[in-house]
């Protein structure tokens, strides 16, 4: 593989590769660092090169204006740094620029220790140390309890820290049971046990409860009152359990649901009626078909952002996605065609590794001027599709191509009265092409400054 990286002194973007860890960033560059009103592709942190890139690939969503703290210590941002493992530059990038909290960072790598999406909590000596991943382990060792809490209400097998009442700390505790949620709690770490069914009882009084985090336990089976008593519910992580189905009655105000890395291949026909705040869904790595989803089944998520159906066993493109998603993930599905119309409003697409050949993209269907980033790679197609001058990112190896002419590609928008084309990253590794790119590409693309051929 070469890597050819020219930097044009006028596009106010770098690109850093990272060969270790073939992460890529791209940081928006001193005349972008301004809050403006753009509100897509402020910063994507993504893995291309890894196997199972996509559960590790992101964008975090720039702030039309920065959050109160400019963003900084965000726990997503922290998260993110975590994750990708880059250094410093990126981290503070994310605290100069803000960042929204999780959106377009569906189905990162299972979060190290407590991540997961916490408010940003102290951690005094007083905590006990984590235990290793629980499935390591022989089935249910016994719960680790914790010191006895300055709180007469903190269940044993929590930790609860005298300087964020709101929070309880659960996670880790090879926990088979909920214990009782005092009403005081906001913030409920749950993640890392061994719980296989959620009954309503130990939710009784915790009507404040706004984030769970439930995630790598083994839940089968939620009882329905569950949610009718955490009314305030607003993310909620459930992924790497053992759900078959998406659970039924959902909080009206929720905001992120993370179901992925669950066995689900059932929608029942109401389960996202009423979720109007729903920003986030992640259904990435279920056992999902196309009969599973009908025209109907996200109708009612009239504020969706980001929808991920990545590694699931779809053959078709998903009908009604709501007009609102800009990110569409399906990743490693068995998708084969595109229909006419149905990328509209989208401006995230990811098909990596599906099926799809020249024949089944229809000449204009990239050609939208919302679309940003476009990524195909691990498909068979043997040509370069057409896409509009806007876009920015093109992922296009791992396909057949033999040849890639910059006449024919070349955008021209009428509308826009010669805008130049955005492009600014291009993937060709793993087709049938060698370097040097062709003059005429070059040409065309004047901002583009990274490609790997
Ligand atoms: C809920 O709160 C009430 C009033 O504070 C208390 O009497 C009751 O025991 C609590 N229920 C649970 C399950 O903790
Ligand atoms: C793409 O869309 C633009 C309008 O945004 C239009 O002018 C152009 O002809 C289209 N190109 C193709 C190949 O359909
Ligand atoms: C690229 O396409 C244009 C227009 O179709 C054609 O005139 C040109 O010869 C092609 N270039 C190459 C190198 O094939």
């Amino acid at each position: 593989m070469c890597v050819c990286v020219c930097v044009c002194v006028c596009e106010c973007v770098f690109v850093l590769f990272f060969p270790d860890h073939q992460w890529v960033v791209s940081l928006p560059g001193p005349s972008r660092q301004k809050p403006s009103s753009v509100t897509l592709l402020s910063l994507s942190v993504c893995a291309p090169l890894q196997e199972d890139h996509e559960g590790c690939c992101g964008t975090l969503v720039r702030f039309d204006s920065l959050p109160p703290d400019g963003g900084r210590d965000h726990p997503e941002a922290k998260e993110a740094h975590q994750e990708t493992g880059l250094g410093q530059e990126a981290t503070q990038f994310l605290g100069r620029g803000g960042c929204r909290p999780s959106l377009g960072r569906a189905g990162c790598r299972p979060p190290l220790g407590g991540a997961g999406g916490r408010p940003p909590l102290g951690r005094p000596g007083g905590r006990p140390p984590s235990a290793p991943n629980p499935r390591s382990l022989p089935d249910f060792p016994p719960v680790i309890l914790g010191p006895p809490s300055f709180f007469a209400d903190c269940p044993r097998e929590c930790y609860c820290d005298p300087s964020y009442p709101s929070a309880l700390n659960c996670e880790n505790r090879n926990i088979r049971r909920v214990p009782v949620i005092p009403s005081r709690v906001h913030y409920l770490y749950l993640q890392n046990n061994y719980i296989s069914e959620l009954t309503a009882e130990p939710f009784a009084n915790a009507t404040e409860l706004r984030w769970v985090n439930l995630a790598n336990n083994r839940i089968k089976r939620i009882d329905k009152e569950v949610f009718g008593k955490v009314p305030s519910l607003l993310y909620l992580y459930l992924q790497k359990n053992q759900l078959r189905e998406v659970p039924a009655q959902l909080p009206a105000g929720l905001e992120q649901l993370r179901l992925s890395k669950n066995r689900i291949s059932k929608i029942p026909a109401n389960a996202f009626k009423k979720l109007e705040h729903l920003a986030l869904l992640d259904l990435h790595h279920n056992e999902l078909s196309d009969r599973d989803l009908g025209k109907n089944t996200f109708k009612d998520l009239t504020r969706l952002i980001q929808l991920n159906l990545a590694r699931n066993i779809l053959k078709k493109m998903p009908a009604g996605v709501p007009a609102s998603v800009i990110q569409l993930f399906l990743d490693k599905n068995s998708i084969e065609d595109i229909p006419k119309q149905s990328l509209v409003h989208l401006a995230f697409v990811r098909l990596n590794y599906n099926q799809l050949s020249d024949k089944g993209i229809p000449r204009a269907v990239f050609n939208l001027t919302t679309l940003l980033d476009l990524q195909l790679s691990h498909n068979q197609l043997s040509s370069v599709p057409l896409f509009n001058a806007h876009l920015e990112h093109l992922h296009l190896d791992h396909n057949s191509i033999e040849s890639i002419n910059g006449t024919q590609i070349c955008p021209h928008s009428l509308q826009d009265d010669g805008l130049m084309p955005k492009l600014r990253y291009l993937r060709l590794d793993g087709n049938h092409l060698s370097p040097p790119l062709p003059m005429d590409v070059t040409m065309c693309f004047r901002h583009l400054h990274s490609v790997v051929i």
